[in-house]
């Protein structure tokens, strides 16, 4: 495991080093996919979002239902076997290692979160078939240098390497296009850059509002909506797969399933 990171910051003692009482990206979306983990603060800034945004909730299924069809596509159609997946979450059901190894048992998954609950619960992402490897590195996507450096002391960089960026780039105010350069820079030919960020061009004013009271009820990190286009453009540089960048609804659905548009616009990418 990584030492603690710095944007975690020293924790001092009779700190509450969760911040129960602000609410956290990571244990909100843990309660709107039905988890346990999240606290009085978390709970009511997803059901206030929900009352702002009924379609929350499917939204983050959506979210949750493309990142399952992407690591599979990718392990699957797609022959890859490494996979750097940052902003992990808390675990839930069907996290990148348990899809990708289900698929092929020998792939290695480096985690990266900057949450300390998510690293408290890291065994449960640490559960790797014997084939394959799994690890946890707690840093910040403020610093993709670190990043690169600890991933590259567990994975292989001269093979394609699966960079997964799902629910998280949002969460990057600004210079979050360099950030995402800079991750595609330090992986060869073949690699993957995957996705997903929410957006407005579906659901317009209730998907700003939501965004508004979660950044004013001081819910940490803050939330910055991107229009597609804004999306497409981290893929500069990079072959986009099929579909293009779409609401994450749509990208390669389950045939005969048809789900509704979701504010949140995804792609996969293939660095040439
Ligand atoms: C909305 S959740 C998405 C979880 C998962 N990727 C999914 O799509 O279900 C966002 C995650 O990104 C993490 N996160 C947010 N900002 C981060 C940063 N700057 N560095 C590392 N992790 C971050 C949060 O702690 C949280 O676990």
């Amino acid at each position: 495991m990584g030492e603690q990171g710095a944007a975690s910051g020293a924790v001092q003692p009779g700190e509450d080093a969760l911040k129960s009482h602000i609410p956290h990206s990571a244990r909100v979306w843990n309660y709107l996919l039905g988890g346990k983990d999240n606290f009085e603060a978390d709970r009511q800034a997803a059901e206030h979002s929900i009352s702002v945004k009924p379609d929350m909730l499917e939204q983050a299924r959506a979210d949750r239902a493309f990142l399952g069809r992407a690591v599979r596509y990718l392990a699957g159609d797609e022959g890859i076997r490494q996979f750097l997946d940052i902003g992990t979450g808390l675990p839930t059901a069907d996290n990148t290692h348990q899809v990708a190894q289900r698929v092929a048992p020998e792939c290695k998954i480096v985690y990266v979160d900057h949450d300390p609950l998510v690293l408290a619960h890291a065994r449960a992402l640490l559960a790797s078939s014997p084939e394959g490897e799994c690890h946890y590195i707690d840093a910040d996507l403020h610093e993709p240098d670190r990043i690169i450096a600890e991933a590259g002391t567990l994975l292989d960089l001269t093979r394609p390497v699966a960079v997964m960026l799902v629910g998280i780039l949002h969460h990057i105010e600004s210079g979050s296009h360099a950030i995402v350069r800079r991750l595609m820079d330090a992986v060869p030919s073949g690699s993957r850059l995957v996705i997903n960020h929410p957006t407005s061009v579906v659901h317009g004013e209730r998907s700003k509002n939501s965004a508004r009271t979660w950044n004013e009820s001081g819910g940490r990190p803050t939330v910055t909506l991107r229009s597609p286009e804004e999306i497409a453009a981290y893929f500069d540089g990079l072959e986009l797969d099929e579909p293009g960048v779409v609401s994450c609804s749509r990208w390669r659905p389950i045939p005969q399933i048809r789900e509704p548009e979701v504010d949140a616009f995804c792609g996969v990418g293939r660095k040439p």
